[in-house]
């Protein structure tokens, strides 16, 4: 797993998928706090110089289940308002899609998966005791991620209990995949990825496995 430090993560990242995208392909986009600032820098690089969104497929990493796709905090809604709808992007695959993995790999397979990190080593939502070879599937949120999440619902109870996830098998199968953690509230977990070997307790680790992936810091995540 390579690893990048940049002072000005969300920039670079944001600058590295623009490019990708130029070249067009099949791409999948994570939600999350981590994402806002680099989809923020995705959309101005777009507008001084427009990509063509008809070269773009785009996947959803994961959904929350009994949220309709039209509650303004359902994964869809968070990636229409920031990427599909500024980029133009209309050839979009929400993962809630029966036979997800195999509409992936009918149309090619995924060229560069993007990840979040979450505070227990999540990808996705495969929460610690995900299996390596575990496909799209419905899960059960870890009740440290609901916490974790709690801020964007009205309250603790209102965080759904479970959600659809690509699995830590779809991730190995794309051709790259970027891992992206910032803030000093990742670097524990940042730490304990990088000394860790890959177990289901660290479902990140199995990404040590894939031959091109990424792990994309700021200071204050690789600060440990
Ligand atoms: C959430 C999502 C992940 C996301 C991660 C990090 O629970 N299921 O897809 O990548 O946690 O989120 P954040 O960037 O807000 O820390």
């Amino acid at each position: 797993m390579e690893i990048k430090v940049l002072p000005d993560l969300s920039q670079a990242v944001a600058k590295a998928l623009y490019e990708r995208l130029k070249r067009g392909g099949n791409f999948g986009f994570p939600t999350g706090r981590t994402m806002d600032p680099i989809y923020s820098h995705l959309v101005e690089l777009h507008q001084a110089a427009p990509l063509d969104p008809g070269r773009v497929h785009a996947f959803m990493v994961d959904e929350y289940v009994g949220l309709s796709e039209n509650d303004p905090r359902s994964y869809h809604s968070y990636l229409s308002e920031r990427v599909f709808r500024p980029l133009g992007i209309t050839q979009v695959h929400s993962v809630m899609k029966p036979d997800y993995d195999q509409l992936i790999a009918s149309l090619g397979g995924m060229d560069l998966q993007m990840l979040g990190l979450g505070l227990n080593g999540h990808i996705g939502f495969n929460e610690p005791g995900s299996r390596k070879f575990s496909q799209t599937r419905l899960v059960q949120i870890a009740e440290s991620t609901r916490q974790a999440n709690a801020s964007l619902f009205n309250s603790l109870a209102e965080v759904p209990t479970q959600a659809m996830s690509i699995g830590v098998g779809t991730i190995l199968a794309a051709k790259e995949v970027w891992v992206i953690a910032s803030g000093a509230s990742k670097n524990k977990i940042v730490k304990q990825l990088r000394t860790s070997t890959e177990t289901a307790k660290l479902p990140a680790s199995f990404l040590k496995g894939h031959r091109k992936s990424v792990l994309w810091l700021d200071s204050a995540s690789a600060s440990h």
